[in-house]
């Protein structure tokens, strides 16, 4: 039997039921923030996470689905080959002769490298350059989809998962350096955890600096590794001398008395950043959006600069980070775009939905109806009316006349319909249906014109 693959599952109702009811509510939630959705290709050039999370990340060193794309470049020669063709069908000359030889060597070519996207910040500001999105001033954007990392499966951890998340960020100009903005965000956050139910929730903050102050913190972090990084574990080590921050992300057990020692950020941040750390908190204070300051978040990817958070959730167990995010206030440049910098965070919709008190049952909307068929020629009959109760936006379930009385009321009890409505022959000569109510036990006879609303005023 082929199954679904590791780290990979399949979402079934009624659980789907609940995804939807999550989604409406955050794109409501959205919708008051005035952010409006982006789509961006599910894979990108693998460069662009190289570059944006960073190669000593976990997430771009181990976890990424990344593959040489070789038939899209073939088939991007063969169109370029026959354009120039069709441009000069005399005499190809030298540019399609040229081309012609590649693509009959074509066992020489290098494919394209192409990555399923892990993460959806990288593939947003791609867009944001690409489509000169600054004209629009602040850009305020939210996305919602799949996810790939190739991570160990475990409660709350999957290789294919799902995120929902939002960037706002645009040029200097438009104010999206503000410390107002990233205020926003957090108290957006905590509105949509409320909105949902979700109780308990822990904001944990810090600003993990700008680039002067990353660059002399850097500079201590080295110092103090020196002296220590030969007992850590070998990717600790290598990260010591490349990428000092991503030490934090070390995880082996032996390692960590010797992390729990290296200096803080914090202790490092200069006069502006600090400035601008405290400002946001004075908003939350403001508008009442409780925090807890936490100097050893670094977050694992290389982009952030100043404010770094994360939501965690007691219920969530080891994977108890309910999401995460900060600012990346030199993203864009270094993807080649002007400044623009920005904010934004990402929910892991599957721990969302763990933490939820809800019962997918409880969000799974009845039938209104079943329409029960009695007798040959009757399919035709019930067709009729589940057409027009459809109309009337009833959730309308059609049987078989091929079933017996006894199978329909079986059916319609199985899916919790409210009515069972009977459509035998005698019914159709008097244009009046036997309507019963499956939760009283009511049963009327109601002409076929009064149905809708007979069934509608049962809601
Ligand atoms: P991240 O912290 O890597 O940040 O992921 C955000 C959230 O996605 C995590 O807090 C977690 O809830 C969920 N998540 C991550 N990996 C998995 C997994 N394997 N299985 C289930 N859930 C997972 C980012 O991705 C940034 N792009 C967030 C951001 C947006 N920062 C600025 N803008």
């Amino acid at each position: 039997m082929i199954k679904a693959v590791r780290g990979t599952r399949d979402l079934l109702p009624p659980e789907t039921a609940l995804w939807n009811f999550v989604e409406a509510a955050v794109r409501d939630v959205f919708g008051a923030y005035n952010f409006h959705e982006i789509r961006t290709p599910i894979f990108e050039e693998t460069q662009l996470f190289a570059r944006a999370v960073g190669e000593e990340t976990d997430v771009v060193s181990k976890e990424m689905y990344t593959w040489e794309d070789l038939g899209g470049t073939l088939s991007n020669k063969l169109g370029e080959f026959f354009d120039l063709v069709d441009q000069n069908r005399e005499s190809p000359g030298p540019d399609a002769r040229k081309l012609w030889s590649e693509y009959v060597n074509l066992g020489k070519w290098k494919g394209q490298s192409l990555t399923l996207r892990p993460e959806n910040t990288a593939g947003v500001v791609r867009a944001y350059i690409e489509h000169k999105l600054w004209d629009r001033g602040l850009n305020k954007l939210y996305y919602i989809g799949p996810q790939f990392r190739r991570e160990r499966p475990q409660k709350g951890r999957y290789r294919q998962f799902y995120q929902i998340g939002a960037e706002m960020l645009g040029p200097p100009t438009s104010g999206s350096e503000s410390p107002a903005r990233d205020a926003e965000i957090l108290e957006l956050l905590a509105t949509l955890l409320d909105r949902l139910g979700i109780e308990n929730w822990t904001l944990q903050l810090n600003s993990i600096g700008c680039a002067n102050d990353r660059a002399k913190y850097n500079e201590a972090l080295r110092k103090a590794l020196e002296p220590v990084a030969a007992r850590m574990d070998p990717d600790c080590q290598r990260r010591a001398v490349t990428n000092p921050l991503r030490v934090f992300d070390c995880k082996v057990p032996e390692d960590q008395p010797i992390i729990e020692k290296l200096p803080r950020i914090s202790q490092y941040l200069d006069e502006p950043c600090r400035k601008h750390f405290e400002q946001v908190q004075e908003i939350l204070k403001a508008v009442g959006v409780p925090f807890t300051i936490n100097d050893r978040l670094v977050r694992g990817l290389d982009y952030y600069t100043r404010t770094a958070f994360e939501f965690t959730h007691g219920a969530l167990g080891a994977q108890n980070a309910i999401l995460g995010g900060g600012r990346y206030d030199g993203l864009s440049e270094s993807l080649g775009g002007p400044s623009a910098p920005g904010i934004g965070f990402a929910i892991g919709e599957d721990r969302l939905i763990l933490a939820l008190k809800q019962s997918a049952e409880s969000v799974q909307p009845k039938p209104d109806v079943y329409i029960a068929p009695l007798g040959a020629g009757m399919d035709r009959e019930a067709a009729r009316l589940a057409r027009e109760l459809r109309r009337h936006d009833l959730i309308t379930e059609l049987g078989d006349e091929n079933f017996r009385l006894k199978k329909s009321f079986e059916i319609a009890s199985k899916i919790s319909a409210r009515f069972i409505l009977i459509v035998g022959e005698n019914e159709v000569k008097a244009g009046a249906f036997a309507l019963k109510n499956l939760e009283s036990g009511e049963q009327v006879s109601v002409p076929r014109a009064e149905l809708a609303q007979k069934i509608q005023s049962g809601r």
